[in-house]
């Protein structure tokens, strides 16, 4: 009665042999939902069965371990050939007759999970017995080597023989049959079933940890899919040098192209290429997240049938697996058209061209969906990194380097005065402008304080000719001007800003390369002033801070305060202008005052 999918494990097979109680009568019984259970084979054995051949049944080996054939009233006879020869714990794997021979005369106590302290004691007081651990496929709770493991320890000085029963769990389901298969091996002895409840045993507690581990510690499956050039390698890069930076975890990168040019060399894009090519990935994936690796994956995987086998792979081996859909439109990816292919499939030059000529399955199961249309690489890896913190794998937001620390982690007071950060080139032009107006603009007030910095350029220059003209012009405090001296972006300085404001977009990477961790917090000027739109028009201060940190609009060069580092008097006025504008939006809601 077991579900046997492709080549049985040992342990499936020994569930034949026990089930049909040695005699190998045909199988039959009903699973959880009342329907029957039959023993399920691929198509071809099924044909074979059919037209009178037996089909053997091997280990992952090629071991024939069982044969079974079908009898004209359709039943299935399953005859063992030899028992599986390995695996941990093989010696405790015993069969019914074997544990007559060695234990009659116990009490048998089966256990389908690891043992409380209540139930510990109820072994105990039972006196001399047999621990029938009931391993097998499916088996929810615990691994069968965690199961045996936890049993073993727990019974440690006691009276107690442990045997592993190779039960499946849908088995476990069906009273009936776990009541045959424990009389099968308890014959006439006594069978005590323990009662639920009691408090984990503190000496299991590594076991059951190592079974179960955090999400956090657990082998991940990053797994992204989407069609050529949506950005799904640049993504996914991106997100390695994150996890990277911040150590702890052992990263390898799965790239459809890469992979397609060594593990996979050879392979077509016929649809059976591809899906051997994703099932490739996926094994080894699978293998990573076994030994709690992180694997990032970025082929296109464009059907989703394959896909769900990836997901089934890694949850087999114990691992998370996290599927990000990378849903660039189609359109878009055409127009990037980076390496060329679009133009080629559109001109017959490419067959079977995923979004052209060949079909592209949008997964309906993505635990994040990025569209990296007009945005950064660092904004949509933003949604990405969001969704792995939510789903508690992995916290890059918030593992900060040393110096950055304070920023995350000081409780933001709220009497404290917004700490407001602009950035731009050599802190001379523009940051030096937005600084100095902001300071005009709002004056003496106490909830806001302002600095600036250059992310490139020299400490202690003073403000560009130019730009110190049309600052005049413009009614800037000529001593304040004067007063002024550039310098460079540090991590303190960074640590210390509560909102940092850059002239252009290319500030706020630079910035972010530096400490992705204070990506809540750094904006373009013109990214912040239209994110405000989003946020509630009470909000002012640390909160109006916090809120557009979570729902900030995407940074695009239409923001950018371009540089008009010596281009004359008309550009750094044009760019006071530009400032302005936007200053005078986003400083009116950080204080809440119309300016
Ligand atoms: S998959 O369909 O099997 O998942 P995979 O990610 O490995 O595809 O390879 C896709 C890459 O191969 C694309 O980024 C593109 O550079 C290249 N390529 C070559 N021919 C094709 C094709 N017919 N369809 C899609 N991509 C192709």
């Amino acid at each position: 009665m077991a579900d046997l999918q492709h080549c049985p494990t040992p342990r499936e097979l020994d569930d034949l042999e026990l089930l049909t109680g040695g005699a190998f009568s045909p199988i039959e019984g009903y699973d959880e939902f009342g329907s029957p259970i039959t023993l399920t084979l691929p198509p071809a054995a099924d044909a074979d069965l059919d037209a009178g051949r037996s089909v053997e049944l091997v280990d992952p080996e090629g071991l024939p371990l069982a044969r079974v054939t079908r009898a004209a009233d359709h039943s299935l006879t399953v005859t063992a050939l030899t028992h599986a020869q390995y695996g941990p714990f093989r010696r405790l794997y015993l069969n019914p007759a074997q544990v007559r021979d060695r234990y009659a005369g116990r009490t048998f106590v089966p256990v389908a999970d690891v043992l409380t302290d209540r139930q510990l004691a109820q072994v105990q007081e039972a006196g001399p017995v047999v621990v029938l651990a009931l391993v097998g496929t499916g088996t929810p709770a615990m691994s069968a080597v965690g199961l045996l493991r936890a049993t073993l320890r727990a019974v440690e000085g006691l009276d107690a023989a442990v045997v592993a029963v190779p039960l499946a769990s849908h088995g476990r389901s069906d009273p009936q049959l776990r009541t045959l298969v424990v009389e099968n091996y308890a014959d006439e002895d006594p069978v005590l079933d323990l009662a639920p409840g009691g408090l984990p045993l503190p000496q299991l507690a590594d076991i059951v940890a190592e079974e179960h581990p955090d999400r956090g510690e657990q082998g991940l499956v990053l797994f992204f899919t989407g069609l050529s050039g949506s950005g799904k390698s640049t993504l996914a890069r991106a997100l390695m040098d994150r996890i990277l930076e911040r150590g702890g975890r052992s990263i390898t990168s799965l790239d459809g192209d890469v992979v397609r040019r060594n593990l996979s060399a050879g392979l077509t894009f016929s649809k059976a290429d591809r899906e051997t090519n994703i099932r490739r990935i996926g094994w080894v994936a699978a293998e990573i997240a076994r030994h709690r690796g992180i694997a990032v994956c970025s082929p296109i995987a464009p059907f989703d049938e394959t896909r769900q086998q990836v997901r089934k792979y890694v949850e087999d081996a114990g691992g998370a697996f996290f599927l990000v859909h990378v849903a660039t439109p189609l359109e878009e990816c055409e127009r990037r058209d980076r390496k060329g292919l679009y133009a080629k499939a559109r001109a017959g030059e490419i067959p079977e061209f995923t979004g052209i000529s060949s079909p592209y399955e949008e997964p309906l199961d993505a635990d994040v969906r990025v569209d990296t249309t007009g945005r950064t690489i660092e904004d949509a890896l933003d949604d990405v990194i969001e969704a792995l913190h939510r789903a508690g794998y992995l916290d890059l937001g918030l593992a900060l380097p040393d110096d950055a620390a304070p920023v995350e982690v000081l409780a933001p007071n709220p009497h404290r005065p917004v700490n407001v950060l602009f950035v731009c080139t050599a802190n001379i032009c523009r940051s030096p402008y937005m600084l100095l107006k902001a300071q005009a603009l709002v004056g003496d007030d106490p909830t806001v304080r302002f600095t600036s910095a250059g992310t490139h350029g020299f400490d202690s220059a003073h403000v560009d000719r130019t730009m110190a003209t049309a600052m005049r012009m413009r009614g800037i405090v000529p001593g304040n001007i004067e007063a002024f001296r550039s310098r460079r972006v540090t991590s303190d300085i960074l640590a210390e800003a509560d909102l940092v404001l850059t002239a252009e977009s290319s500030h706020r990477e630079f910035l972010l390369e530096e400490q992705p961790g204070a990506f809540r917090k750094v904006f373009t000027l013109g990214q912040f002033a239209e994110s405000l739109g989003r946020i509630d028009a009470d909000l002012t201060g640390h909160d109006l801070v916090a809120a557009i940190g979570h729902s900030r609009a995407m940074t695009t060069s239409s923001h950018d305060i371009s540089d008009p580092y010596r281009r004359g008097l008309e550009a750094a006025s044009d760019c006071a202008d530009q400032i302005d504008g936007l200053l005078q939006i986003a400083l009116s809601r950080l204080t809440g005052k119309a300016l």
